[in-house]
């Protein structure tokens, strides 16, 4: 496929990594034979539904049980009065990973949409009508909804453990001597993660052992978390997540309603299953905070960034700590002698704020990408050149050199790719032949490498074929496909002759599948597996007088197609299968980790990178706004899978157009809840409102990073896509529009 010609160099000749394999679960995924969490009944199973509050602060003094537990076919309601004990108080913060948590505690609102009851009943139609006889009575009290309510303060930390505050250099003194200045005020709004496939949960317990189904990004820290709050041993709880459909963030940690199912099933002796509807996935599962961000920046007369001060505004819940680190992207991207970030926030009356698709880097990429291209205006310099005039050559906040950075490809095959060479410099210089305003705009990408801790098993059997194992999640990512493809390297076989099992809390923690580190951690663990049981394999082996490999000692041995070779001899070599028949073995296993590198940590900056380019087409009275060519170039280190990395590419920059152009939560400020809380009112871009998309993998080999050399490709797809989005309406129509999604009012009315 000519698209997926830039991976071509990763490939090795008989290796799987890098081959672009079609999804290996695609097969069940297209004829409904994969199983999803609410695809579960087991015998004697019950549903439930949750009643939620309609207000968004104060307390529950009334709901009328007795109706509800009349109706026919209501088994139970669990309400403060009846809810099972936990072994934890679900307000008990033991690190920045675990999340406060509404369990029917007591009969406070901290948000609208919070669970307040939960119904049993032998159908959902039964559960669902005896929530809706609940008929709750409240004591409210206002709502503080805005980023202006409320008292501001200075977060502890930003993210999970950032600092919340970054200082390098003197912005003022730089701000003093800048030739051109500009300052802007960016806002962005809370967003829902809004995957197709909503939390649920099935659960049921044998005596104090719990058997879940559920959608989880991460097995081992669900697994330990309800041990946790049930006071179990996490070996008496096993929970089996094959298939997400979709996370987003919204699914890394277990939220409250997957464990009020269990609560629910614990309360009623039998297995439970509880659906949260559409609307209730907006406020106990968490959103992209909104933010309210203020850029300074200066510039010399060549166009030079002299400053960047970036301060960021935004919101937590009024009793937990999420905030959006919008100041991140900041500290990597552009040269400048003085980076300042600070930030501050104020607590409403909403659901905890969680991860959501770049945390921090979508919301700080659109801000810093709009103040970029605005100073480049002020300069009078085309907006590539402006970012290439300012490109680090070292992380500017930290003075490392980055372990391996191919920006300077990406903007050059973008640029080429999507013909930015004839851009007029002015806006609005621009139509179709309808008559559309027509404008070009760019943004930078990049999103840090990360890694968390995984573990993994690998086995060779006497037939030759392998196993590997590891509780790793597929979200729709891919990981099924590119996991078992550096399995099947790792062993030295084909991916048939490996079985690739994943996806349950039996197997070894993969960690979570977050932060764009999975495939980097997993795989790490994956291959650090498999080079281990091909070790003791060859201990083997060498050590046996009636092997060819014997006494192959120092020189060592290379695994290729289910047979050890000397490596100074490839043509002395046994199968795998003869040797473990020799010693007599059913199978020899290895054990793998996967880690971040804390020297090359110390020592490197690690980031992804890349460059879109974007085209908007802009009616000029209507103002209605649509992409229609989006040309992205990312540079993330070895890709496993051309074909899932371009996939997942493409799916970035459609967050990329729907950050700019479509998504927010609508607020109403009386009553604190959201107005929009619906796949039709909440706007997410449909097939009609997508653009042309173009992914080109530009070739990168990062020796630091881990030995695989990748660094994840995730998230990085919506950072630098909205912002280029969001510049090329500017060019179309020469307003820059500084409140996201852009309105068309904000550009209606420009004909004439
Ligand atoms: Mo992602 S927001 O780290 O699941």
């Amino acid at each position: 496929m000519a698209e997926l010609a830039g991976s071509a160099t990763h490939l090795r000749h008989g290796s799987s990594i890098g081959q672009p394999l079609t999804r290996r679960d695609g097969l069940l995924k297209v004829t409904g034979q994969a199983r999803y969490a609410a695809d579960n009944h087991p015998p004697g199973m019950l549903h439930a539904a949750l009643a939620v509050s309609s207000i968004a602060r104060g307390r529950v003094t009334g709901l009328d049980v007795e109706a509800a537990r009349a109706h026919p076919g209501v088994v139970a309601v669990m309400t403060p009065a009846n809810r099972p004990a936990l072994a934890l108080h679900p307000d008990d913060k033991a690190s920045p990973f675990v999340f406060r948590m509404d369990l029917l505690q007591d009969d406070m609102v901290r948000y609208a949409g919070q669970p307040i009851a939960v119904v049993i009943g032998e159908t959902l139609e039964a559960a669902t009508e005896g929530a809706a006889l609940l008929a709750p009575r409240y004591a409210a009290e206002p709502a503080r909804t805005g980023l202006d309510e409320g008292e501001v303060f200075i977060p502890p930390m930003v993210g999970i453990g950032a600092p919340s505050e970054v200082r390098h250099g003197d912005v003022e003194a730089g701000l003093a001597a800048a030739a051109a200045r500009i300052e802007a005020v960016y806002e962005t709004p809370a967003q829902y993660h809004n995957a197709m496939e909503p939390h649920a949960i099935v659960a049921a317990w044998e005596g104090d052992r719990l058997s879940i189904d559920t959608p989880s990004q991460g097995l081992t820290w669900a697994r330990d978390r309800i041990a946790g709050l049930f006071g179990i041993a996490v070996e008496d709880i096993e929970i089996r997540s094959p298939f997400l459909g979709g996370g987003f963030g919204s699914k890394g940690l277990i939220a409250g309603p997957q464990v009020l199912g269990i609560l629910a099933a614990r309360l009623v002796g039998r297995p439970v299953k509880l659906v949260l509807r559409r609307e209730q996935m907006y406020g106990p599962v968490g959103h992209r905070a909104p933010t309210r961000q203020t850029l300074r920046l200066g510039a010399d007369a060549a166009g030079g960034l002299t400053a960047i001060q970036h301060h960021v505004r935004t919101a937590s819940s009024s009793f937990d700590d999420f905030f959006e680190p919008a100041g991140g992207v900041t500290h990597t991207l552009y040269a400048s002698p003085a980076i300042v970030t600070t930030s501050d926030a104020v607590r409403l009356d909403t659901g905890t704020p969680m991860f959501m698709r770049a945390p921090g880097e979508a919301s700080g990429s659109i801000a810093l990408e709009g103040a970029i291209d605005e100073m480049a205006a002020a300069c009078g310099m085309d907006p590539l050149e402006f970012r290439l005039r300012n490109y680090a050559e070292v992380e500017p906040t930290t003075g490392k050199p980055f372990s391996s950075k191919a920006l300077r490809e990406c903007y050059a095959q973008g640029a080429a790719r999507f013909g930015w060479a004839g851009r007029p410099l002015a806006p609005r210089q621009m139509r179709d032949a309808d008559g559309l305003l027509v404008g070009w705009g760019v943004g930078t990408a990049t999103f840090p490498a990360l890694m968390f801790q995984g573990q993994a098993r690998a086995v060779l059997r006497a037939d030759g074929s392998g196993v590997v194992e590891i509780g790793a999640q597929d979200m729709g990512q891919g990981a099924w496909t590119a996991l078992a493809q550096i399995a099947a390297d790792s062993l030295g076989l084909g991916i048939d002759q490996v079985e690739f099992r994943a996806g349950h809390s039996g197997l070894p923690d993969a960690g979570i599948a977050g932060g764009s580190a999975h495939t980097a951690t997993a795989g790490m663990a994956i291959h650090g597996a498999g080079a281990d049981a091909i070790a003791r394999l060859a201990e083997l082996a060498m050590a046996d007088g009636r092997s060819p490999l014997f006494g192959a000692g120092n020189a060592g041995v290379v695994a290729r197609e289910g047979r050890l070779l000397r490596r100074d001899d490839e043509s002395r070599g046994e199968t795998y299968a003869e040797i473990l028949a020799r010693a007599g073995l059913g199978e020899i296993e290895g054990r793998g980790t996967g880690a971040m590198d804390p020297a090359a940590q110390e020592h490197y900056a690690m980031h992804a990178h890349g460059a879109v380019f974007a085209e908007v087409k802009v009616d000029p009275e209507l103002g209605q706004i649509r992409a229609t060519r989006l040309v992205g170039a990312f540079a993330a280190g070895r890709i496993i899978n051309p074909r899932m990395v371009q996939s997942q590419y493409y799916g970035g920059m459609i967050w990329g157009v729907s950050f700019a152009l479509h998504e927010a939560a609508v607020v109403d400020p009386r009553s604190g809840r959201v107005m929009n809380a619906n796949l039709g009112e909440y706007h997410v871009p449909v097939n009609a409102d997508l653009p042309s998309l173009e992914a080109i993998l530009v070739e990168e080999v990062d020796p630091h990073v881990n030995a695989l050399g990748i660094k994840g490709v995730g998230e990085i797809g919506v950072t630098g896509s909205a912002g280029a989005v969001a510049n090329a309406v500017w060019h179309a129509t020469g307003v820059r529009v500084r409140r996201f999604p852009i309105a068309v009012e904000a550009v209606a009315g420009l004909a004439g």
